[in-house]
């Protein structure tokens, strides 16, 4: 069949008539092939267990803040999160508690204070009692009032894993020093 041969539609606008050709079939199972493809997607990923976009960015971010919490960790620098990691960790908190003993309880002894502040109340001088808090106040000290600048004689990996035995005591509430400072929310974390 020509073109010529083909049926035109009856309407026709400034001259131009349309013919009366049908939808190729191709296109039909193109079309076909979407409404199938939606049926699919919506009983996996609406009615089923597939993984919604939101989860999936849930799952990235989560995967993400770990992936920087050990690159954080792999290097040695304080993160509220790396200081979490290293609080949960009992060898490096081991670490941290020997040094504390060695140098820290001549003036806080086993946390609840003497010269030193209570470090197991929920009374903080300086800061809220985050962990990052306390790596600063560990870190800089605070010259003037007898508590020395501890960067100057640790290494940054024992001073992150002090400060990891210190995020340990706090809320142990053990009887000593009288509340300093601010009250905050126990255990921020
Ligand atoms: C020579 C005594 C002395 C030693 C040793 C010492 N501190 Fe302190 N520390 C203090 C004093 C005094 C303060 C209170 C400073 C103030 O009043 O601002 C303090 C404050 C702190 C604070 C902040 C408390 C708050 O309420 O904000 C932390 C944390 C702390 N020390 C941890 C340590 C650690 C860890 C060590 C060991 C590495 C250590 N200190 C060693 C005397 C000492």
């Amino acid at each position: 069949m020509s073109k010529q041969d083909d049926p035109l539609l009856s309407h026709e606008y400034d001259g131009i008539h349309e013919y009366d050709n049908p939808t190729p079939g191709w296109w039909i199972w193109i079309f076909a092939g979407t409404a199938v493809f939606s049926a699919l997607y919506f009983i996996h990923y609406v009615l089923g267990s597939g993984t919604s976009i939101e989860q999936g960015y849930q799952e990235d971010v989560t995967v993400a803040a770990a992936l920087a919490t050990e690159r954080a960790l792999a290097q040695g620098e304080a993160t509220e999160a790396s200081l979490l990691t290293l609080m949960k960790d009992p060898a490096g908190v081991a670490v941290g508690k020997a040094k504390f003993q060695t140098v820290c309880a001549a003036c806080h002894k086993q946390g609840e204070g003497g010269i030193g502040p209570n470090l197991t109340d929920d009374y903080w001088i300086h800061g809220k009692g985050t962990l990052m808090d306390i790596h600063q106040v560990i870190r800089l000290g605070v010259v003037e009032k007898g508590m020395a600048a501890w960067e100057k004689q640790m290494a940054p990996d024992e001073l992150m894993k002090v400060t990891a035995y210190v995020g340990t005591l706090r809320g142990l509430h053990l009887p000593g020093k009288e509340p300093q400072g601010e009250e905050v929310e126990s255990d921020p974390e």
